[in-house]
């Protein structure tokens, strides 16, 4: 199995220190009560309260400034002094912000992150070992009866509908600029935009060309959520719905007129092996030998970071608990298996788009 070289660096060998590795053992068995109090941190603006107090805040001042408890106050510090939050000035008895708790309030990726696994992730997540073995997403039950968290997006609650939208877009839309240098490289007149959710690539792409017709293809109750959100916005009147189930067999792709591109953004990783072959199957019935496909996708082992790596392999358990129960976020290799087996083949992968996407370029084997 290949890893890009940060990869290799990290997870090929068990070299860290024991004093290091225990700490880290602490640190998940405590998982959920960290999580929490870093949440709380932010939420009730200590983290920011501390970052804008050169002198750093005594518990009791922390306690007035926020408007809580002397309590609170104490026990949510002392957690995260020993999480590595915040430091504390001994002698002075005043807590300052660390570089950690810098991160957790300005990093726009953590952020997303948190409030993703807060308010989708979180309680389901008590059912994921329910969920792995049953190959279906029990925990999705705390949202609703759906099999696929998909089929309940537009009627989730509005926090965890926002903060889906949030992670989901924050990942993708900082690629899509890259992304549509390389599929406007190639002549694009007409072009079919699989699982396009809100429109946000449909709406790039109009943006970037002044004569493409993009066609979203997506679940009917998603094409209204598209519909509500492009509304009005310059370009929209060539941003046209297609309601499809794909995962029916008997759902075929249009073939009449041809698509020039066929894009799959952040979409293949929402479905099991078997069913990536069979989607890319009836994908490549529908292309011409001039048609490009292409998969873009946060691959996990294609990452410059090992911080992403670490993020994207656990982002797949939210599949496995609360989103399908049986997709993932894929290894590079595996993508391009199921692509051969659907009778494509990969002519180029482009990496480090945005945050960690590579976007897979495909064509009909001929
Ligand atoms: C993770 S979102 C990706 C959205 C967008 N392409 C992006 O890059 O941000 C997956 C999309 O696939 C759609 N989808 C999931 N299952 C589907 C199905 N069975 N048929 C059609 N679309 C589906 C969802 O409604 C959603 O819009």
């Amino acid at each position: 199995m290949n890893l890009f070289p940060a990869l290799e660096a990290a997870y090929c060998r068990d070299s860290r220190p024991a004093t290091e590795a225990q700490r880290l053992a602490e640190l998940i068995a405590f998982g959920p009560i960290v999580f929490q109090v870093a949440r709380i941190m932010l939420k009730w603006g200590i983290l920011e309260l501390l970052r804008n107090s050169p002198d750093g805040l005594t518990a009791d001042e922390t306690a007035r400034r926020c408007s809580c408890t002397a309590y609170a106050a104490k026990v949510l510090l002392e957690s995260s002094l020993t999480l590595g939050l915040v430091t504390l000035d001994r002698e002075a008895g005043r807590f300052h912000l660390a570089k950690t708790g810098w991160f957790l309030l300005t990093d726009p990726l953590t952020r997303v992150n948190l409030a993703f696994n807060h308010d989708v992730n979180y309680e389901g997540m008590f059912r994921l070992e329910e969920s792995l073995r049953e190959g279906r997403p029990v925990g999705l039950e705390h949202f609703g009866p759906w099999r696929t968290i998909y089929e309940g997006l537009s009627q989730l609650p509005p926090e965890a509908q926002e903060s889906w939208l949030a992670f989901d877009h924050f990942y993708s839309d900082q690629s899509f600029r890259e992304a549509a240098d390389v599929v406007f490289g190639r002549p694009v007149r007409r072009l079919l935009d699989v699982g396009g959710n809100t429109g946000r690539w449909a709406l790039h792409c109009v943006a970037h060309h002044p004569e493409v017709e993009v066609t979203v293809m997506d679940l009917p109750q998603q094409l209204d959520m598209m519909a509500a959100q492009t509304e009005g916005l310059p370009g929209a009147d060539r941003i046209h719905g297609l309601p499809a189930d794909v995962l029916a067999e008997s759902t075929r792709f249009p073939a009449a007129p041809r698509f020039d591109a066929i894009w799959m953004s952040q979409f293949l990783d929402c479905f099991s092996p078997e069913q990536i072959v069979s989607i890319l199957s009836r994908a490549a019935e529908a292309m011409a030998p001039d048609t490009y496909l292409y998969i873009l996708e946060t691959f996990w082992d294609r990452q410059k970071y090992e911080t992403a790596a670490f993020c994207l392999t656990q982002i797949s358990l939210y599949f496995s608990a609360l989103a399908n129960g049986n997709s993932k976020m894929y290894h590079s290799e595996d993508m391009a298996d199921y692509a051969g087996r659907a009778g494509l083949e990969v002519v180029e992968i482009h990496d480090n788009l945005g945050h960690g996407h590579s976007l897979m370029v495909c064509r009909r084997k001929l």
